[in-house]
């Protein structure tokens, strides 16, 4: 499975990258609106650390502006991946920027039925929300495993990209199910390390090389 980081902070980007724990970028308007820059400033600099695609999201509801908007972003660098919403307008963009060869990627997905429509639209990737619908009481988790059976089915290639991702558990869950990529702000992808017995373990470790009075280098 892919791993994308959901955050604009650039410092947090910088660190997961140069890990190589990165494959991808997505962003949003409220992320946006936390890192406090410009949007345009914001995906160039991402751009300029980040080789897999980097989502940039329009903010206009209307198919021209949208469609202007989203032929804009694309100009920014050759790996934005244009982010926008599952709506009829959203879906009319999304054909006419893939088919001039441009990633879209289809957001604020919350039914099968949207996903199979975005995959019409020629979608690169469609982003089923997890965390919102769980929010809702909805398990997030079977929209994914659908999504999963209904695109094996017909062999779409659109890409599935968990989003909305509020756990370290969602990412094994994502990952067990089969999502092509999954999107985790940084501080869920830090937690995917965290085991106390690792912890508990390493402590000992430490304890008993002290005693033994073990020195490598
Ligand atoms: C990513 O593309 C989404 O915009 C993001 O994962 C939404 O996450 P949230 O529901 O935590 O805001």
């Amino acid at each position: 499975m892919k791993f994308f980081v959901d955050t604009a902070d650039i410092d947090a980007i910088r660190e997961l990258n140069d890990l190589n724990m990165l494959d991808g970028v997505t962003t949003n308007p409220s992320l946006i609106l936390k890192s406090g820059r410009d949007i345009l400033e914001t995906t160039k600099a991402i751009c300029d650390v980040v080789e897999g695609p980097v989502s940039a999201e329009v903010v206009a509801i209307d198919f021209d502006q949208m469609l202007k908007e989203g032929k804009h972003l694309a100009t920014i660098a050759p790996n934005v991946c244009v982010k926008v919403p599952l709506t009829w307008e959203g879906l009319r963009v999304c054909k006419i920027l893939s088919d001039e060869g441009t990633k879209v990627n289809v957001t604020l997905c919350f039914s099968a039925n949207q996903a199979l429509l975005a995959a019409k639209a020629g979608a690169s990737f469609i982003s089923p929300f997890i965390g919102r619908l769980d929010d809702m009481n909805i398990d997030g988790m079977e929209l994914i495993q659908d999504i999963r059976t209904i695109y094996d089915n017909y062999d779409i290639k659109t890409e599935i990209l968990a989003a909305s991702i509020r756990t370290a558990n969602h990412m094994k869950e994502a990952a067990l199910i089969g999502a092509d990529v999954a999107t985790a702000p940084p501080k869920v992808i830090h937690d995917m390390i965290k085991h106390p017995l690792t912890q508990s373990g390493l402590d000992q470790f430490v304890k008993d090389a002290g005693e033994a009075g073990i020195k490598i280098a």
